[in-house]
């Protein structure tokens, strides 16, 4: 980074500022070496008002600044990036991850729904949200794109507790209206009076937003479809979220259910679902005029690998969606509770581990940048969050690549090369990697230190 005065002269208004090794992305990666992508500072300032960034630069540039008794957390060998985003999990999994033996439907019918219904219970519904933001910081995610279980009272508890943290959270009630049990089922006007009241109360406040989220199609009426379309209509700022091709059986219920369809993604066109606000989670066994589809309005695939391996669904072919002429834009979450895990570095490391299977690869700073920049696009947020610029929310996440005996033994061999570092990361990370999550400045995690 330059060391000219002007882009840091505002850190003279800093009311706090995080010091270490400075790492954000500027471009998506071209592949591994590409050095063009990211920023990366070995000894940085980010100084911080009003819980957004004021300035990034060199230590020695912005110390001098930061006004007198502003002495910046310092974390000297923590690797500073913004905090992680989720781009797909369920709030009313966290009981559920872990279940054997099912792929997707019987998972659902046995476990998912069963569990789900605790959620009618607000003092459940209340609890649940305090673990789930914790788990969240914990592993260095500072945003969630969640599903609330049918109960609209579980989004409200959601809110409720993020709105505490200062955390920005993108929640939606699932609509589902038949192929579920009796007390797991809304009707269309239900869901979309419940989605429209929340949307109401809470889209914009502070930082929550509200997401349009229908189950799946499988979980839906038509009638019902049509309503979460006039909800996209009467919002158009609101993203919408479903499932979409993720299982051959839950396929052919669909193609079963709807005869009319020239394929899964045309029941969710046809009721206008599908446009650049869209997050469609899975996405492995579209046909080509799916992804043709998906590309040419902008729609948004969601790579849940651990999710995909844990339920046996099928192996996403990122290559395939993001290498055509128009590629289909794409994010990368973890599906808890059929993923396994709420850190996006094993969410990271699965994925890669999906793409050898296929002859691909992903490159540690594709991964990196997907988990920070690469999901704030995604949402259409990178304006707001997923760097570290002047302007976004000083949402942070410090990592050590030494957390483990494993990690220190094998750092041993990296002579200060940041690929090799990241690769150490998200390959044998997880939460004990995170030391610290920042949220708008204030320290939301702090791990404790083992001796
Ligand atoms: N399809 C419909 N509901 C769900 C769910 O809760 N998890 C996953 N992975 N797929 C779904
Ligand atoms: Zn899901």
């Amino acid at each position: 980074m330059s060391r000219h005065s002007e882009p840091t002269a505002p850190a003279r208004r800093a009311t706090s500022a995080i010091r270490g090794r400075l790492l954000t992305f500027t471009s998506t990666p071209a592949g591994p070496g590409d050095r063009d992508c990211y920023r990366f500072i070995s000894d940085g300032v980010v100084a911080i008002a009003d819980g957004r960034i004021l300035a990034v630069g060199e230590a020695v540039d912005l110390l001098p600044l930061l006004p007198r008794g502003i002495v910046p957390d310092h974390h000297p060998d923590g690797l500073i990036l913004p905090g992680f985003i989720d781009t797909h999990i369920h709030f009313p999994q966290t009981q559920v991850i872990a279940s054997f033996g099912t792929q997707l439907l019987d998972w659902l019918a046995r476990y998912t729904f069963v569990e789900e219904q605790k959620y009618a219970d607000p003092a459940h519904a209340a609890a649940n949200a305090v673990f789930f933001l914790d788990e969240l910081l914990r592993n260095g995610t500072t945003t969630a794109v969640v599903y609330g279980s049918v109960h609209p009272g579980s989004v409200e508890a959601l809110f409720r507790e993020a709105r505490k943290r200062g955390m920005a959270v993108i929640a939606g009630k699932s609509m589902m209206d038949r192929n579920a049990p009796a007390a797991l089922t809304d009707t269309p006007s239900t869901s979309y009076d419940e989605t429209r009241a929340l949307i109401e109360r809470w889209h914009g406040r502070d930082r929550q937003r509200c997401v349009v989220t229908v189950r799946f199609a499988i979980t839906s009426t038509e009638a019902q479809l049509e309503r979460a379309g006039a909800l996209l209509n009467e919002f158009p700022d609101v993203h919408f979220q479903t499932h979409l091709s993720e299982n051959r059986k839950e396929i052919a219920e669909v193609r079963r259910l709807f005869p009319w369809a020239r394929s899964y993604t045309d029941v969710y066109d046809r009721y206008g679902l599908v446009g650049p606000r869209s997050l469609f989670g899975h996405c492995i066994h579209l046909g080509e005029d799916e992804c043709l589809r998906l590309s040419e309005t902008g729609a948004v695939a969601v790579f849940c690998p651990t999710s995909n391996l844990f339920i046996g669904s099928g192996l996403f072919d990122w290559a395939r969606l993001s290498e055509r002429r128009r590629p289909v834009r794409t994010g990368l979450a973890t599906d808890v509770g059929g993923g396994t895990s709420y850190s996006m570095l094993r969410t990271s490391a699965e994925a890669y581990k999906i793409l050898q299977l296929q002859n691909q690869t992903l490159a540690a700073l594709t991964a990196f940048h997907q988990i920070t920049r690469g999901n704030a696009a995604a949402l259409g947020l990178e304006a707001e969050i997923g760097s570290l610029e002047p302007g976004c929310h000083a949402d942070l996440v410090v990592l050590d690549a030494k957390a483990t005996p494993a990690m220190r033994h094998r750092m041993e061999t990296v002579q200060g090369d940041l690929e090799e570092e990241l690769f150490v990361l998200m390959t044998l990370g997880d939460d004990r990697a995170v030391r610290a999550t920042y949220i708008q400045g204030g320290a939301a995690h702090v791990r404790a230190m083992t001796p």
